[in-house]
């Protein structure tokens, strides 16, 4: 089983995706926790590429390549192995990020994202996606740590990142769980607990 989360800056992702990790490892499961961009020794290096600021804007068909060059790494040396194994696979944002960042955020043709990320997927689907769906406004005044340059974006790109989410979610209700990102993180990992038990036992 891969299991995805996705959302904007701070929406809660890494706290849920640790939480799930832990819940799962406790119930002895073979369970693998990693994460996008980055998740391999290349990946962390187009990460941090990625994330540095330069003196002149980056393209956003440069970010979309980054994305899918470092999507494609992981999948090939981490995902695809540890599914085959029969490991619970988590991994903290993956392919409806690059859609909602560069399709939706940068305007690049969603037509060409979706071809891009088939290239990194190599066609591998998660089988549930929790989107944490809150305000960035929010979300922001919950960051302490050093913005990079993607979240250093005005507002108005990250509300187009988040209307993005919500257009991605609603065309595959079937993968998509939508949780309000405004819920206490404890209830929010409750709610993921219990589709994640009714996928399991599916
Ligand atoms: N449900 C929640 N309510 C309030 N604060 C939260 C919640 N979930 C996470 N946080 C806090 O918000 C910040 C960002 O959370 P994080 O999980 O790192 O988000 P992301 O990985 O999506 O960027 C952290 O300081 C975290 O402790
Ligand atoms: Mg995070």
């Amino acid at each position: 089983m891969f299991i995805t989360f996705e959302g904007g800056e701070g929406s809660g992702k890494s706290t849920q995706s640790k939480i799930l990790y832990q819940k799962l490892k406790s119930e002895g499961r073979k369970c693998l926790l990693t994460h996008e961009p980055g998740g391999t020794k290349i990946g962390e290096e187009i990460s941090r590429i990625l994330k540095a600021t330069y003196d002149t804007p980056v393209s956003g068909e440069t970010e979309l390549l980054l994305f899918n060059a470092s999507r494609a790494q992981i999948v090939e040396e981490v995902i695809r192995p540890a599914l085959d194994k029969g490991t619970i696979v988590i991994c903290d944002r993956y392919a409806d990020s690059t859609l909602a960042y560069q399709g939706y955020g940068r305007g690049i043709p969603l037509r060409t994202v979706r071809n891009a990320n088939n290239l990194g997927t190599k066609g591998l689907k998660p089988d549930i996606t929790f989107f944490l769906d809150i305000d960035p406004r929010v979300c922001f005044k919950r960051k302490t740590n050093k913005l990079d340059r993607i979240e250093l974006e005005d507002i108005r790109f990250h509300e187009k990142v988040r209307k993005g989410f919500q257009k991605i979610s609603k065309q595959e209700p079937e993968r998509f769980i939508v949780i309000d990102g405004t819920l206490d993180a404890e209830k929010i990992s409750e709610i993921i607990w219990e589709h994640v038990q009714k996928k399991l036992n599916e």
